[in-house]
């Protein structure tokens, strides 16, 4: 069971279509010279972010998605993180680019980091669309972040709480009534 709460706005979908834009043209350049470029979107919360991001990647592109869970259902990470579904593809030798929705303590995508920079890919980026620095426990960082925010619990764009809101159109902060 979830307390009440209500939901106010913090990145408008109109903000967030235009910092993909941008994004998108770096990563493009980033990655002109590769044959395929294997974007590898985190499940559940980066489905949203990964769909409007390759359609503004003009980039050959295989799309593949990786589950690792970390928070259960609550609003605390659990600090160990588990490989729930594993890539289809192969990434030896191949250019990649991992697709987060937010960057809190930093365990997550570190341990998918370690994961997949095993597997010896040529190149290995990442990308997420929120960080809030102010949480972090590990020293990763993204190659590329769309908003930093402050310790606020977010919902919508793809991201849940509870499983709940993942369909908002816009980023919102959860507010407890
Ligand atoms: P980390 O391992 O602590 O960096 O957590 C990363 C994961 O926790 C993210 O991929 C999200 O799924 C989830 N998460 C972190 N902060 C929030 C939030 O504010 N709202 C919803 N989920 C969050
Ligand atoms: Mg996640």
């Amino acid at each position: 069971m979830t307390q009440a709460y209500v939901i106010d706005e913090m990145i408008s979908a109109k903000s967030i279509a235009a910092r993909i834009e941008a994004l998108a043209s770096e990563i493009k350049t980033t990655f002109a010279d590769t044959d395929k470029l294997v974007v590898v979107g985190l499940l559940r919360g980066s489905f949203v972010f990964i769909a409007d991001l390759v359609r503004e990647l003009d980039l050959n592109v295989e799309v593949d998605f990786l589950e690792a869970s970390s928070y259960g259902d609550g609003m605390e990470s659990s600090r160990e993180v588990r490989i729930l579904k594993d890539l289809r593809g192969e990434i030896g030798g191949r250019d990649v680019l991992v697709v987060e929705d937010i960057v809190d303590t930093g365990f997550t995508l570190s341990h998918v980091m370690r994961l997949l920079s095993s597997r010896n890919p040529k190149r290995l980026e990442t990308i997420a669309l929120l960080d809030k620095p102010s949480r972090r426990e590990t020293d990763i960082r993204a190659t590329w972040t769309g908003f930093e925010i402050p310790d606020e619990f977010v919902v919508g764009y793809g991201i849940d709480y509870a499983q709940r809101n993942r369909n908002l159109p816009y980023i919102g902060k959860v507010r407890f009534t």
